[in-house]
């Protein structure tokens, strides 16, 4: 049967010891690292089912780049972060701002409540196997529709994509059950087509137009504004998972340029200096949503 992995990052040896104790005895496995370095590789060889990291390690804000860093790999962004902090905890909010992993699951004050530790991954566990058990038959529908068809596996990606509007971690793991075919195959395919996204696209698609007339008349202006205020790439979704940024060529209304477009709004003749407000406003419908 299979027991559930915890992967223990901290610097505190006195804290790696006593969690490990802790969960070995109620049955979990438990791997360890002390930093968040050291964490993400084991991330990468152990693929644990949850990770408890401490805040601040090497320096103050590791262990929320260490979940940043876990929720930008494609191989391992499913996977819940419990963050545990004792300094900087009221700073939180603020270390957070704009900035919060969503891989980071729960946030828990040390010292530690055994009790609270223990329900916490309990219930993460929980959520992800109800989440896993939906997704398998959801993965298995789609592969009996096209299975012993030529060009099968990127019918099945494609089918996925359109499904959940990027092909999940776990589908693809998945996908590797039901066909037997190796993971590291399936990410092959995936990586070769710049169709398919490895990553939740954002609740709000923002395209830049990059058209000749728009590139004239300021759009990598407006395209550097959008990436400093959302720290956001091209093809990249912000770490809130609130913005997706892309680039277009010529959206059809060059009279307008420069012209982006925020899911169906147009706005036409935008300058560098309203950028921020026009952002502002989805954000704080997005707070008034959330409230
Ligand atoms: S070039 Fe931007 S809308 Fe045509």
């Amino acid at each position: 049967m299979h027991r559930a992995k915890v992967l223990l990052i901290d610097d505190d040896d006195d804290f790696l010891e006593a969690t490990a104790l802790l969960l070995s005895a109620q049955g979990y496995a438990v791997v360890q690292a002390k930093n968040g370095q050291e964490g993400f590789a084991k991330v990468k060889h152990e693929s644990p089912d949850v990770v408890v990291c401490d805040l601040m390690m090497t320096y103050k804000t590791e262990g929320i780049d260490t979940a940043r860093v876990i929720e930008e790999d494609a191989g391992s962004r499913g996977i819940p972060v419990i963050l545990v902090s004792g300094a900087y905890r009221e700073e939180l909010p603020a270390l957070f701002k704009q900035n919060k992993p969503r891989t980071v699951k729960a946030v828990l004050e040390k010292p530690l409540h055994p009790e609270e530790l223990l329900r916490t991954i309990e219930q993460l566990l929980a959520d992800r196997r109800q989440h896993t058990e939906t997704l398998a038959r959801d993965v298995e529908r789609m592969v009996e529709k096209w299975r012993g068809v030529p060009g099968s596996l990127v019918m099945i990606l494609h089918e996925i994509q359109k499904h959940f509007r990027y092909v999940p971690r776990q589908a693809a793991f998945e996908i590797s059950r039901v066909l037997d075919v190796p993971l590291a195959r399936i990410y092959e395919v995936l990586t070769f087509y710049n169709y398919f996204k490895l990553e939740a696209p954002g609740k709000h698609q923002i395209s830049v137009c990059m058209g000749t007339a728009c590139y004239l008349k300021g759009a990598p202006q407006l395209l550097s504004e959008i990436k400093r205020i959302l720290n956001v790439e091209e093809e990249h979704s912000t770490t809130d998972g609130l913005f997706h940024l892309q680039v277009v060529r010529c959206l059809g209304c060059c009279g307008l340029a420069p012209v982006i477009t925020i899911d169906d709004t147009v706005h036409g003749k935008v300058q560098v200096e309203q950028i921020h407000g026009i952002l502002a406003e989805y954000m704080k419908k997005n707070e008034e949503v959330t409230a």
